[in-house]
């Protein structure tokens, strides 16, 4: 069994994708948040999963949150971190500590639009093609090698909301099943690049629902 901690600071429907898929040989660790008041939290404890919040604001610094919260996450020895929906800036040392055993999942089809309001930066740079991808977590905010992508189209009257949704549907398919190929080993880091074992060229790392 490989033990999963999941990172969440909102509502988690990208956590609830990924408990929902009751993926073979994981197991939910953990639920963790920055948020104490985090809708998913209570979500994950409805259905009997440990959960636990570290509000950020009692820290004096990131250094110090960040050294706190990686001593609660290795309490549950895990085997994967999963960020999802985890709005902090992360420190080199923690994701130093996670290398290769973290993973993020942002709205947009990096390397472009990195940061936030990353829908409406894809339709104001008129954009036809919008998504989402998982990565591994460097460093560098939403940088890392690229597990999966999603995209959608963009529609000439979309706004924030319509294509927000559009993406976090893509969202909700490909986190779990790009977290079931990491808990499979299946995953292979070769420097930028993430090699997916048994993949054909043509198989579901990138999903294109265009019409
Ligand atoms: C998702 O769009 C995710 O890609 C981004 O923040 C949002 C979180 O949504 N990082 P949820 O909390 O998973 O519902």
């Amino acid at each position: 069994m490989k033990n999963l901690v999941i990172l969440i600071s909102g509502r988690g429907s990208n956590m609830q994708a990924i408990v929902d898929a009751q993926i073979p040989g994981a197991r939910i660790a953990a639920v963790i948040s920055n948020r104490p008041d985090a809708a998913g939290l209570a979500w994950a404890a409805e259905r009997g999963i440990a959960t636990a919040a570290l509000d950020h604001k009692q820290y004096s610094s990131r250094e110090a949150f960040d050294a706190a919260l990686a001593e609660l996450i290795d309490g549950y020895a895990p085997d994967l971190v999963v960020l999802a929906g985890f709005m902090r800036i992360l420190t080199p040392g923690f994701t130093a500590h996670y290398e290769g055993r973290m993973l993020n999942i942002h709205p947009s089809l990096l390397p472009a639009f990195p940061g936030l309001h990353t829908h409406q930066q894809a339709i104001n740079a008129g954009c036809r093609i919008a998504g989402c991808t998982v990565h591994f977590v460097t460093a560098e905010l939403d940088h890392g090698p690229i597990v999966a992508q999603g995209a959608v189209p963009v529609y000439h009257d979309d706004n924030e909301t319509t294509l927000a949704a559009r993406v976090l549907e893509q969202e909700h398919r490909l986190y779990p099943q790009a977290v079931a190929q990491f808990v499979a080993g299946r995953l292979r880091l070769d420097g930028l690049r993430v090699l997916v074992a048994d993949e054909t060229p043509t198989s579901a790392r990138l999903a294109v629902p265009l019409d």
